[in-house]
């Protein structure tokens, strides 16, 4: 068992270097508070769950956002607060004790996020598949949440591609260069698969992805609210399954580039399923042709020292791995190589 004084600290230092500063004191106060015997540890002594420090923080900001502890809501920038890391502490202790039986319930609630920032990772790699095979895109997105990112193709990138228009704006999704904008992208399938789909419709699970965004990084809320709005206008389908079980039997579409994407997912899958899921794209691959192409992209971490570079593997051919580029962990600023 992992002591939840290290998960809270840990957590707490990966706020501080991730710019969440708020959430960064918040969480080393609460690691004292643990340690001295506070609320803090009558609500976690004794679990063992993953990504403890963020259920904590994540059913506490979901109060926040249901306008129940103006308090607290008075230092949390998603709902029109001041992030304050020195003056949201007593607060948030204060929520703990008043709210302490609902905190407990909503700690066995695993998180569950879905990073429109990632699409930018997404978009870069759809406009160059696009640009090399000259197709039209089938989309299949493993582990998809709520399947924001499905609709990656309606968002507005810098000044440089998508709609002018769009409500989901990221003006810094790429540097370094620029993916091949004027490849022509057109994707004629969204499909992705989760094994707890959210519904971008339905309001609880706008709240759900929204309290687990970090409050000081007010960015994040916005884009997440604008893509929420987006997908009532761009159906999108995501079905209840397994990765390994949605890409079984898969095979190319003869006129379309099928392109199997994922982002943040793949440690989530058990090595099994991993193997499963690479087995079936590789003979998807084998059958794949000029006219009837395959590409896997993938935005997921490499290594201990938290590196997320974006893959592309398109058959026919060889399906080497290439690295088009490298980003953060919620995909922007992505740096195009
Ligand atoms: C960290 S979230 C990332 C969601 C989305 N890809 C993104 O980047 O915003 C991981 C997602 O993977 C899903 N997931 C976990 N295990 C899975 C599996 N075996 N098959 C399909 N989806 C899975 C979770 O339900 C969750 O929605």
């Amino acid at each position: 068992m992992t002591d939840p004084f290290d998960v809270l600290r840990f957590q707490a230092r990966y706020c501080a270097d991730t710019g969440a500063p708020m959430y960064a004191e918040l969480l080393a106060r609460a690691a004292d508070d643990y340690r001295a015997g506070g609320p803090v540890a009558r609500l976690l002594r004794g679990r063992d769950e993953r990504a403890l420090a963020l259920r904590l923080l994540g059913t506490v900001h979901r109060l926040v956002l249901e306008g129940r502890v103006p308090e607290l809501a008075a230092h949390y920038p998603t709902v029109g607060g001041t992030a304050d890391p020195l003056a949201a502490w007593p607060a948030f202790r204060a929520v703990l004790v008043e709210h302490e039986d609902e905190i407990r319930a909503g700690l066995a609630d695993p998180p569950q996020t879905n990073e429109v920032g990632r699409a930018a990772a997404l978009a870069g790699g759809l406009l160059t598949v696009a640009a090399e095979t000259g197709l039209p895109v089938r989309l299949l997105e493993l582990g998809a949440s709520a399947g924001l990112n499905l609709r990656a193709d309606h968002f507005r990138y810098n000044d440089a591609y998508g709609p002018t228009d769009s409500p989901v704006t990221l003006p810094e999704a790429w540097r370094g260069g620029t993916p091949p904008v004027d490849a022509g992208l057109r994707i004629v399938e969204r499909l992705g698969c989760d094994l707890t789909p959210l519904d971008p419709a339905d309001p609880a699970a706008r709240l759900r992805l929204l309290s687990y965004v970090w409050p000081d990084q007010p960015e994040r809320a916005r884009r997440l609210r604008a893509a929420l709005e987006l997908a009532a206008r761009v159906p999108a389908t995501v079905v209840r399954q397994g990765a390994g079980d949605f890409v079984a039997g898969l095979e190319p579409r003869e006129g379309v580039v099928t392109v199997v994407w994922h982002s943040v997912m793949w440690m989530y899958l058990p090595a099994e399923e991993q193997a499963r899921v690479t087995a079936s794209l590789e003979a998807a691959g084998a059958a794949a042709t000029a006219t009837a192409p395959l590409a896997h992209l993938a935005f997921e971490v490499w290594g201990t020292d938290l590196l997320y570079p974006l893959t592309l593997r398109l058959w026919p051919g060889d399906g080497r791995t290439r690295v088009l580029g490298e980003g953060a962990a919620h995909g922007v600023p992505m740096t195009w190589f």
